[in-house]
């Protein structure tokens, strides 16, 4: 484990536990990626660096750079002098030409990890980090790569900073976080899009000549195409083959992509998406790319997922609620929509607390005179219609029902119609002379604005300094559009995207510092904001607003590919379903719930005793099982997306003494067969008890032989199993099957 620099070949290595990347300084100048895979110790690979001559050329005829540039596996690969495919880095000068060609010039090799400036990233003590320098003598450019590992994870973490040592000030039109070139193995690319309610659904296909992008130029991540991207080899499945997962720690747009060259070259790279983006930078002046997360697996999909959980865990979710047991909460959205008032919401608090809920989330239309979506966004005051006591005695009289109160904000937002925006016009994103595009009835407020940023900071530090307020939902419900700064210059005008993300990085890292107890949930209009950059600030970020448990599946799937459980913010709905209409029992709902972070969005003072009870028990169940979830390993054992009939998954202690199994089955056929579940993660020799009942099964049997399950009767029916592991005569570790 651990970074190496072989001084005669030039190559420097990168162990983790289970793979090794490589690459090395060509006729001492070229740094060139050599190999990422299975972990590798030979020390003398030297002849993986390839020739500078493809095979094929004349014999001969010496074809000069163009032909070694456009081949070429570099690590870093810059536009204008001969590499055609599509680089990582494009710099114009202040001639306005655009050529860069990086020279390697030095490494070193550090214990622990830098921190990336005003940008989300890993962290960890355990780390070793290894920094390249490459130059452009030209434009005085300096590159540093930088790649680290955490002793304990087999993911690489690359970023890279720009430093203008040059004269004169230069304009980055691309810099990205990261390239991998690599030999093509037929490879199929699963990608990770959506839209509004139907967010990460998991899509796979060929890569085949040309270019596969996915991208975003909304300011942020969005619903449609997330910043992700899975190469598998032919027929890899959860448990075999080679698998590369790349994920970017940003929050706006984004750009991913595979190219597959005329040589069968693959290059993979990602970073912030070139489109609308240009940073001038003057001498002495930096540019940090957000950080890329690279993931290698020799056997399959699972360990690629199981890495990126334990990675997100261990080394970027900061709050104090990781592991924490989170409160059960209900939000009022779908119970009442902009139509509640004081006593209906404590009338809907006392119900959930008879059935064992803890936090009531007051959601949108709390505030100015919002009764509909027309109007108030930055008027973050309490409406005094609908709370005549103010947020403190709402507050109070949840206190005394014994509820936690939560509330929903906007702040990136406003209304044309609010205080806010009567006071301050020119808070707008806007162009001047141009009407701004609506949407939502809103404009996004210019958080690239120091003013601006403390107006909002002001305004959330005054609610929860007047109320005992334990969470937020902070919502972002448009993109951004008309893009145009009243503090930039023409000339810096290309920086706002990046900006506008980093001053929201800068809000909310105020506000989980000044308020380190907050529970925060992100949210962007369901889950258009849910990648790793969020989850810097917060533990969890509402996954979709789709609570339909058929369609979650194809959602928390996709969305669990990357992100761990305890990330995904899930509720139960009413039965027949307000984004589509679909019925469905109501232990189906709470049990695809239970994978995330569990609650309620209903009105529960609506429901019948019998189902108040239920919830009662979901509740009971969840607070003696979600632990499991939080911590445990989580296993992808069948997906109704590939079989049109059952969706399973597993959750594994790490200790492996107990685990849930979720089965939903979203199809009856008749004459069911009975399924044999094949499980995982489990200590073969074990026995396990099923709990509830006397049945027992060996560790080892259900793995191989697999758990079976009988066909459940009718559509969309599900059941969720505990696990334990059976002690041995003596009381300590496990009983071991004969
Ligand atoms: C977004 C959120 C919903 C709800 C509404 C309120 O759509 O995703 O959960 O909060 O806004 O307007």
């Amino acid at each position: 484990m651990g970074i190496v620099y072989h001084e005669g070949s030039k190559i420097f290595q990168i162990h983790t536990k289970n793979t090794t990347y490589m690459m090395g300084v060509y006729a001492g100048i070229h740094l060139q990626h050599l190999y990422y895979g299975k972990n590798l110790t030979d020390p003398d690979c030297a002849y993986l660096f390839p020739q500078q001559e493809t095979p094929g050329a004349l014999h001969g005829m010496k074809r000069g750079g163009v032909d070694f540039f456009g081949t070429m596996p570099f690590e870093y690969p810059a536009f204008g002098t001969g590499d055609f495919r599509g680089t990582a880095l494009t710099v114009r000068s202040i001639g306005g030409h655009r050529a860069c060609s990086l020279a390697y010039e030095g490494y070193r090799i550090m214990e622990g990890k830098p921190e990336l400036p005003g940008l989300p990233a890993t962290f960890g003590d355990k780390a070793q980090t290894l920094e390249l320098c490459l130059r452009d003598a030209v434009l005085g450019l300096k590159v540093l790569l930088r790649y680290s590992v955490f002793d304990d994870s087999d993911a690489i973490l690359r970023s890279t900073t720009v430093v203008n040592e040059g004269p004169e000030r230069v304009y980055l039109e691309t810099a990205l976080s990261a390239c991998i070139d690599m030999p093509n193995e037929d490879y199929d690319v699963t990608t990770l899009h959506g839209t509004w309610a139907r967010e990460r659904n998991m899509q796979k296909r060929p890569v085949t000549h040309g270019k596969l992008t996915v991208d975003s130029v909304a300011g942020r991540t969005g619903h449609e195409n997330h910043p992700f991207m899975m190469l598998t080899s032919p027929g890899a499945t959860q448990k075999q083959g080679d698998v590369y997962g790349i994920n970017l720690v940003y929050s706006g747009n984004f750009l991913a992509r595979t190219e597959l060259d005329h040589l069968e070259n693959l290059r993979l790279t990602i970073g912030v998406n070139p489109e609308g983006f240009e940073w001038p930078l003057d001498p002495g002046e930096r540019f940090d790319t957000p950080e890329a997360v690279l993931v290698y697996s020799s056997e399959g999909i699972g360990p690629m997922t199981r890495t990126f959980h334990d990675l997100y865990r261990n080394h970027l979710i900061r709050s104090p609620y990781l592991y924490r047991e989170r409160p059960i909460l209900i939000n009022n959205w779908e119970a009442t929509y902009f139509d509640f008032n004081e006593e209906k919401l404590v009338d809907i608090a006392r119900e959930a607390k008879a059935a064992g809920i803890e936090m009531l989330v007051m959601d949108d239309g709390w505030f100015g005179h919002r009764n509909n979506d027309e109007s108030s966004l930055g008027d973050w005051f309490a409406n005094p219609e609908k709370l005549p006591g103010g947020l403190s005695r709402l507050a109070e009289r949840l206190r005394e029902e014994g509820m936690q109160l939560g509330i929903w904000l906007e702040p990136e937002m406003v209304s044309p119609d609010s205080e806010l925006y009567r006071a301050h016009p020119d808070w707008a994103i806007q162009v001047p002379g141009r009407e701004i595009t609506m949407s939502r009835h809103q404009y996004v407020l210019d958080l690239t604005r120091q003013e601006v940023r403390d107006y909002i900071f002001d305004s959330i530090a005054a609610i929860l300094q007047s109320a005992k307020i334990s969470y937020i939902k902070w919502d972002m419900n448009r993109s951004l559009t008309d893009i145009g700064s009243a503090d930039l210059d023409p000339e810096h005008m290309g920086q706002f995207y990046h900006r506008y993300v980093l001053g929201l990085y800068s809000l909310q890292e105020r506000l989980v510092r000044q308020f380190p107890e907050l529970l925060l949930e992100n949210c962007t209009g369901g889950g258009g904001r849910f990648d790793p950059g969020m989850l810097y600030y917060s533990p969890q970020i509402w996954t979709s607003d789709n609570m339909d448990p058929i369609q979650r599946l194809l959602i928390q799937e996709g969305t669990a590919l990357v992100y761990p459980l305890s990330t995904m913010g899930a509720h139960v709905c009413v039965a027949k379903n307000h984004c589509n209409g679909r019925v469905t029992p109501l232990h189906t709902r709470a049990h695809v719930a239970m994978a995330g972070t569990f609650g309620y969005e209903l009105d529960i003072t609506k429901m019948s005793p019998e189902e108040r009870a239920q919830c009662a028990q979901f509740n009971a169940k969840h607070h003696q099982y979600s632990h499991i979830n939080r911590e445990g390993d989580y296993y992808r054992i069948a997906s109704a997306r590939e079989n049109g009939v059952y969706d399973c998954w597993q959750v594994v202690g790490k200790d492996r003494k107990e685990f849930l199994l979720t089965y939903v089955q979203v199809r009856y056929e008749s004459r069911p067969r009975r399924l044999q579940l094949r499980l995982e993660g489990l200590e073969a020799k074990a026995l396990y008890r099923l709990s509830g009942t006397e049945q027992v099964y060996s560790g080892d049997a259900l793995m191989k032989a697999g758990y079976p399950m009988n066909m459940l009767w009718g559509d969309n029916n599900s059941v969720l199993l505990h696990f334990e592991m059976l002690p041995n005569e003596t009381g300590k570790g496990s009983k071991i099957c004969k």
